[in-house]
Parts: C-alpha cells; sequence; structure tokens
C-alpha cells in the first residue's frame, strides 16, 4: 500500500495579476487536506473512488479530460509505465485508488492541486519511484491546465512545496524566510466559485482596456514586494492595510462579490488588521489578519456575517 497526503493553501497577495507575470505570495493550509491511498485490487484494471466527489469508477471509462484521470496517465507516463499492463498488476491484479479530501471544492483553498499532487506523490510510491518537488509540481501543473484554463502555477507550486512560497509564473519557487509567525482567520462564503470563469473575465477586461489593467497589475506587484518584506521582517500588522489595498484592486477587476466584501467588511469591524478575497474570487474564500487575542472575535463576526460553515482560525 502506499499512501500520500497534500495539504490546502490559501493565497495571501497577487491573485489574477501572477497569470499576468507580477508575483504573488501563497501560504499551504495544513488544517485541511488531499489523502490518497493505493492498494492491489481484485478489480482488474485501475479502479478510482473518490466519494466526496461522488465518483467511483475504472480509469477507462473517465474522459481523458477528466482532472483525476490526466493525473495518473500522466504520472504514469512520467514514470515509463502505461496504465494497461499496471493494471493487470504483477499477480493479475488491477490497483484501487482512494481519495479522501477535507477541502472544500471550488473554494479558493487549491483542492485541485492537493488532490493532483497527493495522486502522483503516492503512485510514486506504489511503484517505487522518486519524483522530485519540481516533477511533482510540474505533472499537477498540467492537470491545473484542466481546472483552470490558463493557471499561473501558483497553486500547484505551494501545494507541492508545502511552504510559504514568492511565485512569479514561469521563474520557478523561492521559499522566504516568516520572521515572526502572524495569524489569519479564513472565512468560506460558501458560494463555489469557477476559477476558470474568474480568470477569464479578469481576461476579457484586460482585452478591453489593456493600460488601465496592467496598471492595477503593477500595483498589486507591487503590494506583493511590500509584503514580502514585511513578513520577513517580523514586522506583520504592515501586512493589514496592504490586504485592503489588494481587495479593492480585486474590486474594481469585477472578482469580488457582494458576499466576499460583506465578510471582508464584516472582519474589518471586528478588529481585524486588515482583510481580502483569496484565491479565484466570486465566491470561496476571504482572509483576515488578526492579533492574536482577536481570532476568535473576528472568527465569530464572519460566522454572525452569515458565512456558511465554520470560519477557521490558521497561524502562521
Ligand atoms: C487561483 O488560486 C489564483 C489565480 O491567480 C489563478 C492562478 O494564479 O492560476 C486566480
Amino acid at each position: 500500500m502506499s499512501q500520500a497526503s497534500a495539504p490546502g493553501k490559501v493565497i495571501l497577495f497577487g491573485e489574477h495579476a501572477v497569470v499576468y507575470g507580477q508575483p504573488a505570495l501563497a501560504v499551504p493550509v495544513t488544517q485541511v487536506h488531499a489523502d490518497v491511498e493505493i492498494e492491489a485490487s481484485s478489480k482488474p484494471g485501475i479502479w478510482i473512488d473518490a466519494p466526496d466527489v461522488h465518483l467511483s469508477s475504472g480509469l477507462d471509462a473517465l474522459a481523458s479530460s477528466h482532472p483525476i484521470a490526466a493525473t495518473v496517465k500522466n504520472t504514469l507516463s512520467a514514470l515509463g509505465f502505461s496504465p494497461s499492463p499496471l493494471g493487470r498488476g504483477d499477480r493479475g491484479e488491477g490497483i484501487e485508488i482512494r481519495i479522501r479530501s477535507t477541502i472544500p471544492v471550488a473554494s479558493g483553498l487549491g483542492s485541485g492541486a492537493a488532490v493532483s499532487v497527493a495522486i502522483i506523490r503516492a503512485l510514486a510510491g506504489y511503484l517505487d519511484r522518486h519524483l522530485t518537488d519540481e516533477r511533482v509540481s510540474a505533472i499537477a501543473y498540467e492537470t491545473e491546465k484542466l481546472h483552470h484554463g490558463t493557471p499561473s502555477g501558483i497553486d500547484n507550486s505551494v501545494v507541492t512545496y508545502a511552504k510559504p512560497v514568492y511565485f512569479v509564473k514561469g521563474q520557478g519557487v523561492e521559499t522566504f524566510h516568516v520572521g515572526r509567525p502572524f495569524t489569519i482567520v479564513i472565512g468560506d462564503t460558501g458560494i463555489s466559485a469557477s476559477t476558470r470563469e474568474s480568470v477569464g473575465d479578469v481576461r476579457m477586461l484586460w482585452r478591453a482596456g489593456r493600460s488601465h489593467v496592467e496598471s492595477l497589475f503593477a500595483a498589486i506587484g507591487s503590494i506583493v514586494r511590500t509584503a514580502r518584506q514585511l513578513i520577513q521582517d517580523g514586522t506583520p500588522r504592515g501586512l493589514g492595510p496592504l490586504m485592503d489595498e489588494n481587495h479593492a484592486l480585486l474590486q474594481e477587476m469585477t472578482v469580488s462579490s457582494p458576499e466576499l466584501d460583506r465578510l471582508v467588511a464584516a472582519g474589518r469591524s471586528a478588529g481585524a488588521w486588515g482583510a481580502k478575497m483569496s484565491g479565484g474570487g466570486r465566491g470561496g474564500n476571504m482572509i483576515a489578519l488578526v492579533g492574536e487575542d482577536d481570532a476568535e472575535p473576528v472568527a465569530d463576526a464572519l460566522r454572525d456575517a452569515g458565512i456558511y460553515d465554520q470560519s477557521a482560525v490558521f497561524f502562521f
């Protein structure tokens, strides 16, 4: 048997602009995770069970564009195996891939990337092969394209390395030092939203008025660079106003929503140092930066503001 897990993630600063070459900062969220187990099975072929998304199917019955099928096939091919002989197994057996995840789907917490990374590592482990983090992230990136169309690659990177990352598309991943831990509260609108759609809408906006939208991207890039410095210097309180500014720029890019704005406002009124939407937007999650003692009151305010699930408190 082989097992692997991968964490969720939040983007602290820089979503959307990162698709256009600006930097972004993201951190893993280990409190939620995707877990994959693989073992030999009496069923022939490769069988996939993912009860959280009501999937129980042979690999062959899934379209090749299905993200799980694509991840399995791309991983096998990267490892030099082909699905059919593998499915027969050494002793005439198949294999069963069981996927569980506590990461809400389509909420900005990187569930797709985490499922991919856990599948890739579990398969490599089952076949006694090693893949470098770079290879794992590259295979997961291929699946991200199926999920999101034109992903920057930040989700698969932060989930693979499971460390805070400073990410610039096409330039590899820089991990960085966190000078002093800080506390983030994550609030879930409970609304599933398609990153593909919000990324597509930003593209339309950009095509309609490149110079204006590029100035918004550049402003976000400059927020990200300042934020990285503050985090490294161990002076995280200054991140609050930067979150507020980043949120306003995302609103201007039309990717926030009334529900996200309501949670952001509720977090700020309850004493957060700053708050913003996080990820693709239109639904999904927002984050609030809080002093340690304010985590509970801010989480309560987010619950009162009508969020669907309990807001989570995470410490970085
Ligand atoms: C999604 O988590 C972040 C976006 O910037 C898209 C991407 O970077 O691929 C919205």
